[in-house]
């Protein structure tokens, strides 16, 4: 009679290998860092690019379509170590509130994550105190990531449009 413990361990040495492998190289990492979003100013990072015939006339803006190439650095001045650039685009999505549809590519030069990316994809209520995104993907050191940031407003310039955003970015990757 065949012994049925050939299958049994057959079964079992495949899904630790299987669990193994998902889990061993996976890290989580934890970034730091300000967005500068310049509306106006010597060299602005953000530009609109479209706009519906009513954005104007809208108190929320709805339909203005940005696209920036904000510094991300170090602390809130800017002047300090550039850590990357958020490349990408906002969309006033909202006829409520100011409320953007953020899409963006984190695109890293400093250190261990220069050339890497992440891409975020989210709602972002710019009045609210704390919001979240997720982070739906990333190259390089951040291939198969996926986590959320978490932006904060450091300071907002009524007239201009101008903003630091505090950004904790919290990605698992291999
Ligand atoms: C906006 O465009 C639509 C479609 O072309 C037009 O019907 C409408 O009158 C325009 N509204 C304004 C405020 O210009
Ligand atoms: C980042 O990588 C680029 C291209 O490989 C290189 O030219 C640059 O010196 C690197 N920057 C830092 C801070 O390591």
């Amino acid at each position: 009679m065949a012994s049925p413990l050939p299958l049994t361990f057959f079964i079992l040495s495949f899904s630790l290998v299987v669990s193994t492998s998902i889990s061993s190289n996976e890290k989580e990492t934890h970034l730091h860092f300000y967005f500068h979003d310049i509306v106006i100013g010597k060299s602005p990072t953000a530009m609109r690019i479209a706009q519906a015939n009513t954005t104007d006339t809208s108190k929320t803006l709805f339909g203005a379509l940005v696209m920036i190439d904000d510094p991300l650095t170090e602390s809130s001045d800017l002047d300090s170590k550039l850590i990357g650039h958020a490349q990408g685009m906002y969309a006033l999505a909202s006829q409520e509130e100011a409320g953007l549809m953020m899409a963006m590519t984190f695109s890293f030069v400093d250190q261990e994550f220069n050339g890497s990316t992440l891409v975020v994809l989210g709602r972002n209520a710019v009045f609210d105190e704390v919001r979240e995104m997720p982070v739906i993907g990333g190259s390089g050191k951040f291939r198969f990531a996926k986590g959320y940031v978490l932006a904060k407003t450091y300071a907002f310039d009524l007239k201009t449009g101008n903003a630091v955003v505090e950004y904790d970015v919290h990605v698992r990757h291999w």
